[in-house]
């Protein structure tokens, strides 16, 4: 599979943003294989519809929900019809700042799976917890998957929180550690052979390093994401 370069816009960018970012991916990226670009939910309709055999859309998060009285929430069906392939889940953003936990978790993966959407399922550990990642990255792991059998249209992001935003990179011995940790564990307690992104200060200068190691799967960009001249340096550097 063809590495993947997964763009986070979070609550940056406008509609206005959205054509002559397309624009210049299309003409400046020879290699469109595995280019993802999760948007505000707002906006995945008309990026969607610009990017179409360009790149491929995604939401930054869902509701568990079908329908019914959850005012201001979005359905992973909606997301999905919106034009939308993958939903992020679990960004360290919203397990902080909304309150999600690993069981809430698990119900938006189960919804977002049966609606057809690709997760790239958030899990890092904060800079206190930096010493005991091992426990607290399987809780996340174990609780978040809990259930699940069919793996194939999850991929799973390492974002130490300490490294968003912060411009604080894990060393590549970091990552190859920990990637490799999160590897045996699905292994040993699920079966299967998981996809594992690295997310964290990545940005043009330090994504070939980033991307050549073989225990990443790709890369989940959230600053550097917002510029396609960046978003295009990275996706070249695979
Ligand atoms: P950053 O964000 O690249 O700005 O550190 C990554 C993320 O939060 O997904």
């Amino acid at each position: 599979m063809e590495k993947l370069i997964v763009a986070n816009w979070k609550m940056n960018n406008d509609f206005s943003d959205i054509k002559p970012f397309v624009k210049f991916v299309k003409k400046n990226q020879k290699n469109k294989n595995g280019l993802v670009v999760c948007v505000p939910s707002i906006m995945i309709k008309t990026f969607a519809d610009c990017a179409k055999g360009v790149m491929e859309t995604g939401a930054e998060n869902c509701f568990y929900e079908k329908k019914g009285a959850f005012t201001g929430e979005i359905s992973a069906e909606m997301v999905k019809s919106a034009g939308a392939s993958y939903s992020i889940l679990g960004h360290s953003e919203r397990r902080q700042y909304f309150a999600e936990d690993n069981v809430m978790l698990n119900k938006k993966l189960r919804a977002c799976l049966d609606a057809g959407l690709k997760v790239i399922f958030c899990i890092g550990e904060t800079l206190d917890e930096k010493s005991k990642y091992k426990s607290v990255l399987k809780k996340q792991i174990i609780e978040g998957f809990n259930g699940i059998t069919d793996f194939s249209n999850i991929v799973i992001a390492y974002e130490p929180i300490w490294a968003i935003g912060t411009g604080k990179v894990a060393t590549t011995l970091d990552i190859q550690k920990v990637h490799g940790f999160i590897k045996n564990l699905l292994k040993e307690n699920f079966g299967v052979d998981a996809k594992v992104l690295y997310g964290g200060s990545v940005k043009p200068s330090n994504s070939k390093e980033i991307l050549s190691l073989d225990e990443v799967d790709g890369v989940l960009i959230g600053g550097a994401s917002l510029k396609a001249e960046d978003y295009v340096m990275i996706a070249s550097s695979r």
